[in-house]
């Protein structure tokens, strides 16, 4: 099976999990479009439900695709949240923000009661830190942020290479407008002490380890779906 049929399989397999009536936060990158594309389905098979997207690139695919969709501001509590992952281990930590949503994931993924993330076996890790964590910063002082990521990694034993994320020549923007620092760290040994460490820098808006939020998660590989949960 290649790897977009995998997706397509993990899509279907989670648009599935959804009851006619939920509160879903819709999530970002192409596993999470994967899942778009089988939650249209149902809906137009006559499943109610309103979805929160976690990115405007989310929110134009599934208004393509008839999803009703609406805000946290209308509705501030979700029941499930699906989306995708860049990494997780045996302990349903994740890294995500490979799309430069993280912020709005996070966001989501915390007003809601669940989280469902959707993701091929190659993104289990035993240990986080091989895919660069996405770091979003405010554009003021970049600098002085980065030298205070460098620090504050240090502290908890991380060190590696900070690279400014960019589209082309140009800085890349996410929906928030905010910079994404890649921070190649290679192993995050220890990934509650480095999420503390980080929340802890003014220059840093939010960061991509998502900890004590996955409530299940659905892997898809070529032998079938492996489940993990909390
Ligand atoms: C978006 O910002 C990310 O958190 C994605 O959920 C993550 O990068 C997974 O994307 P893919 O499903 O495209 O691998």
């Amino acid at each position: 099976m290649d790897a977009q049929a995998m997706k397509d399989r993990i899509g279907f397999e989670a648009a599935r999990r959804v009851d006619s009536g939920m509160r879903l936060g819709i999530g970002t990158g192409s596993t999470a479009e994967a899942f778009v594309r089988a939650l249209a389905e149902r809906v137009k098979e006559g499943l109610r439900i309103v979805g929160v997207p976690t990115s405007e690139r989310t929110a134009r695919l599934c208004r393509d695709l008839g999803i009703p969709l609406t805000t946290l501001e209308e509705l501030p509590e979700l029941d499930l949240t699906i989306d995708g992952t860049d990494e997780v281990d045996g302990a349903l930590r994740l890294i995500k923000g490979g799309g430069g949503a993280l912020l709005r994931e996070k966001i989501v993924a915390s007003a809601s009661a669940r989280m469902l993330v959707i993701a091929d076996v190659t993104k289990k890790v035993e240990t986080l830190g091989a895919f660069p964590l996405p770091v979003e910063i405010n554009g003021f002082g970049i600098v002085s942020t980065l030298l205070a990521i460098e620090r504050a990694a240090g502290l908890v034993g991380v060190a590696g290479t900070l690279a400014l994320r960019r589209t082309g020549d140009d800085p890349f923007i996410t929906d928030g407008g905010h910079l994404i620092v890649d921070a190649s760290f290679g192993r995050i040994p220890d990934p509650e002490a480095l999420s503390a460490a980080l929340h802890a820098i003014p220059g840093v808006v939010e960061h991509g380890l998502f900890l004590g939020l996955a409530s299940s998660v659905m892997l898809a590989g070529p032998d079938g779906i492996e489940e993990l949960a909390a």
